[in-house]
């Protein structure tokens, strides 16, 4: 399978991102290709660009969803919710040839709360279902208190949430390799 990394955080050092990390890790150990990482800092949808061309960074966005078949999505979660920055890209990516629709995703996230990023992914999974998506219900990978979730090798400590990550990963790759045969 070709996965193509999504991370709702464009911060360095974005915990997010080193969870995406760990999960691509995962994917690369179990034989499969991962692909560079979905740049997510473009410009905001604006369906004006669809009649005068679209931004480079986005075709580029587009052009590496299409090759991919399985999408991990690392969703931070602001205000109770997922990121604008994903929201946008999301938008732009569910437009013209539907680069994610019929495909699988695999959603986790970390916060730097008790909840763990637990209510971005209760409002990200519709709008990814209503994208076509597929996803696994369980298990759900929630990286609490993320602040102090990582050694110094950026590791995740907490034995749990690796064996929930990496459950995640091996059964929705499985499910990717069923779904396309
Ligand atoms: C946050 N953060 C946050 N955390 C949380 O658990 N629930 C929340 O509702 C929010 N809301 C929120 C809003 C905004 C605007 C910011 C900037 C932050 C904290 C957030 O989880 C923390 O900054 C993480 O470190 C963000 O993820 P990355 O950037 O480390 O991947």
């Amino acid at each position: 399978m070709k996965i193509l990394g999504l991370c709702g955080s464009l911060r360095a050092g974005s915990y997010n991102q080193r969870v995406l990390a760990i999960a691509k890790k995962m994917a690369v150990d179990l034989g499969h290709e991962v692909l560079q990482d979905g740049d997510l800092n473009i410009p905001l949808y604006n369906a004006d660009f669809e009649k005068v061309g679209l931004p480079e960074s986005v075709l580029r966005l587009t052009e590496l969803a299409a090759l991919a078949d399985v999408f991990f999505i690392a969703s931070p979660e602001y205000n109770h919710s997922f990121t604008g920055v994903l929201k946008n890209a999301l938008d732009w990516l569910s437009r013209g040839s539907k680069p994610v629709s019929g495909k699988v995703a695999a959603v986790f996230g970390a916060s730097d709360g008790i909840m763990g990023s637990v209510r971005s992914q209760i409002a990200l999974k519709p709008v990814l279902q209503n994208m076509g998506l597929f996803m696994l219900a369980k298990p759900e990978v929630y990286v609490r208190q993320a602040d102090s979730a990582f050694d110094e090798r950026g590791s995740l400590k907490d034995p749990k949430t690796i064996e929930q990550l990496t459950k995640l990963i091996t059964d929705t790759l499985a499910f990717a390799e069923k779904l396309k045969r």
